[in-house]
């Protein structure tokens, strides 16, 4: 049992860019006490009424926060994940958790030795519509399953940032960045698979980004389903989620479940602070980790949690064609 924290929390932020800004106005609506902000632009941090940092090393020794929100490009969430562990900070990491498979034993062995815990923001684990289908498919055994996501990103997009659409610093493309959460949400319902046989290919943004616009994987084993992730559609069509057991029939669509043929509409009871395709579950999953925080108990959205999406991400890059195992 963790000890029961009874002081107004510190919070700090690394990374004021499009999600960042989406943490701030989270824990502004939850009137948490943010302390501290950093970014290595410094005229990210012009708004902000506190601390200011282009360097996070420095901002955690001096500031000491209890919890920090990384909100960086993808290469620097291991490093910054393991130095707030490391000095028992409890870190809540946007997605992904990192960009290639060392990382994640890395990641797990510090959690292991810290007293703080690790957050990863899968935040669509906390929609309405999501909620209602795990709670439905318990006890039940999923037959197979299959999820697209079929979006829209174009070269103004990989060219608003530099760390978006490269391998050294993104990791990858469609499928480590947009597509992850609906991966996420297929191994959420349906369990992990052992094996996976993928292609991915850049299909029509070649002059643009060194990395995938397209991917498609059949993951089999125990668990099966087959995932299909595309930027190269006319724009962001509502990501579906298709899954069979022996007596049903479920078609998953962001506030809409059909179960048979019984559609069930599920209201929005959150804020938008971000960009739409984001959806709202920002809000929920912050508080409910600071909740976790406050009261001593684990979050179960941890790095075991967080790290299975990318042992699915990663054996789709690796399979090359082959069937691989994940
Ligand atoms: N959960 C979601 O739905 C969701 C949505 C959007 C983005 N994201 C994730 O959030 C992360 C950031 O994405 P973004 O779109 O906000 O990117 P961004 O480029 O808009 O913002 C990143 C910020 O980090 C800063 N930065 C870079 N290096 C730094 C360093 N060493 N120290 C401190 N700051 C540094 C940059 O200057 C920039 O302001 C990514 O991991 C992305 O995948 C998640």
């Amino acid at each position: 049992m963790r000890a029961v924290i009874n002081k107004v929390m510190k919070s700090a932020v690394i990374g004021l860019g499009v999600i960042g800004n989406v943490h701030l106005k989270v824990l502004n609506s939850l009137n948490k006490n943010v302390v501290a902000v950093c970014d290595t632009d410094l005229s990210k941090l012009s708004d902000f009424n506190g601390n200011k940092y282009s360097d996070y090393v420095e901002m955690i020794e001096k500031e000491k926060p209890d919890i920090v929100h990384i909100c960086t490009p993808h290469y620097l969430h291991a490093q910054m994940i393991i130095d707030c562990l490391k000095n028992n900070i409890n870190v809540l990491c946007e997605k992904p958790l990192c960009i290639n498979e060392d990382d994640i034993q890395k990641i797990l062995q510090a959690e292991k030795e810290s007293e703080a815990q690790l957050g990863v923001v899968l935040q669509n684990r906390y929609n309405n519509s999501n909620l209602f289908v795990k709670e439905y498919l318990k006890g039940k055994k999923v037959a197979d399953g299959f999820g697209i996501v079929d979006w829209h990103r174009n070269p103004s997009y990989y060219n608003s940032a530099f760390w978006r659409g490269k391998t050294a610093t993104e990791g990858g493309g469609v499928l480590i960045n947009q597509a992850l959460h609906t991966l996420d949400i297929l191994q959420w319902l349906i369990g992990m698979p052992e094996k996976v046989v993928a292609n991915v290919n850049n299909f029509t943004l070649k002059d643009v980004i060194e990395v995938e616009d397209s991917a498609m994987a059949c993951f089999s084993g125990k668990n099966k389903f087959t995932f299909f992730a595309t930027n190269t559609g006319a724009l962001d069509f509502p990501v579906e989620i298709t899954i069979r057991t022996a007596e049903d029939y479920i078609k998953l669509l962001p506030e809409m479940v059909i179960l048979n043929k019984e559609v069930i509409k599920f209201e929005n009871q959150n804020n938008f602070f971000g960009k739409h395709c984001y959806g709202t579950g920002h809000e929920n999953l912050i508080d409910d980790f600071y909740n976790c925080i406050e009261q001593g108990k684990k979050f179960w959205l941890d790095g075991s949690e967080g790290s299975k999406v990318m042992k699915l991400i990663f054996g789709t890059y690796k399979s090359k064609g082959e069937i691989v195992d994940i």
